[in-house]
């Protein structure tokens, strides 16, 4: 039996990369598609029809699909992807907020326009897609929806050249978990995916460095292998899963820690003077050492 009968799914930024291998396996799994996609360049700019051409092959595979190229950055967008769904298939059970472009400067040179539409695409979009969808859930108390959103290890790791990028993916972790405690109480669940897969974002770092990507290279790391987890999630065995961050690619799957205080003092009376925090200070950072060291541990590869 397909995990994902019946089931309404809008996937944006569907026309290529991850967004389009999700798109193709919950079709697959029997899910009725939204694929949206305004289609632009990596940095925002432009747009094609590539969301048709995604929806077609869905029908040509025998799936149901349509196609939307409102763009996610956008309040009336998000609306728009909402309506599409319920004019298409009449109601909606999945969202993945999987849109993305890239303008990566240092902060020396990040300009007001690179930080405001990395900013708009990726934390904004995520707001303009699920609030509709959240208010959609409420009214019509349509129990057991998923949401699921995309970060990144630019946001939850840090990396160099990208503030903006950094920042939305950050951002968009801490909203899943506002989100997941908002719509608990209708059975939607709301996990966040850091994928790592060569797709045209991350091509071209590769190629920068000079190393070729063959076809070889897209059998072992292309956007195929974030699919199988984002189609899971979705599935019924996902109903028990939320606010947590699954970490995938290249054939892994992992689950990665959310903040947490590992270790604190605490001083019953008065604030801290600064000679105490001198003695305290350095044994916060042993523990926190420890625990990455025991994450790290724990979070090595178990082969299958
Ligand atoms: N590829 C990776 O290794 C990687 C790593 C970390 C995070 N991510 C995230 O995964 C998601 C998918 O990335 P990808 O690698 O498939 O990139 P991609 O560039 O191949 O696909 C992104 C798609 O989003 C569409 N899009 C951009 N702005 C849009 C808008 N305003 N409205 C609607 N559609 C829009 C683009 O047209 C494009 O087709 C992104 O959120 C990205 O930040 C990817």
């Amino acid at each position: 039996m397909a995990r994902l009968e019946d089931k309404v799914a809008v996937i944006t930024g569907a026309g290529r990369g991850i967004g389009r291998e999700v798109a193709l396996m919950m079709a697959a799994e029997g899910a009725k598609i939204v694929v949206n996609d305004l289609g632009g360049n990596t940095d925002g700019t432009g747009t094609t029809m590539i969301a048709d051409e995604v929806a077609q092959e869905i029908r040509d595979a025998g799936g149901e699909a349509v196609s939307n190229t409102d763009s996610v950055a956008e309040v009336a967008g998000g609306q728009a992807l909402l309506q599409t769904a319920l004019d298409a298939f009449g109601g909606m059970d999945v969202l993945v907020n999987n849109a993305g472009i890239l303008r990566d400067r240092t902060i020396f040179k990040m300009e007001e326009a690179d930080w405001d539409a990395v900013i708009a695409v990726h934390l904004k979009g995520h707001y303009c897609c699920s609030r509709p969808f959240a208010n959609y859930i409420r009214e019509n108390n349509r129990t057991g929806c998923r949401i699921i959103n995309f970060s990144s290890v630019s946001g939850l790791y840090g990396n160099f050249g990208q503030a903006n990028y950094g920042a939305a993916k950050a951002g968009i972790a801490g909203f899943s978990r506002v989100l997941a405690l908002e719509l608990a109480k209708y059975g939607c669940t709301v996990n966040t995916i850091s994928p790592g897969a060569l797709t045209r974002m991350t091509i071209p770092l590769r190629e920068n460095r000079g190393e070729t990507v063959e076809q070889n290279d897209l059998d072992a790391g292309g956007p195929q292998h974030i699919a199988p987890i984002v189609t899971w999630l979705a599935g019924p065995e996902g109903a028990g899963i939320t606010s947590e961050i699954f970490h995938t690619g290249r054939g892994g799957v992992g689950i990665m820690q959310q903040p947490r205080v590992i270790k604190q003092f605490h001083k019953a009376a008065g604030v801290w003077d600064l000679d105490e925090l001198d003695q305290v200070v350095p044994q916060l950072m042993e523990a926190k050492q420890a625990n990455m060291e025991a994450a790290d541990a724990s979070g090595a590869r178990v082969e299958l």
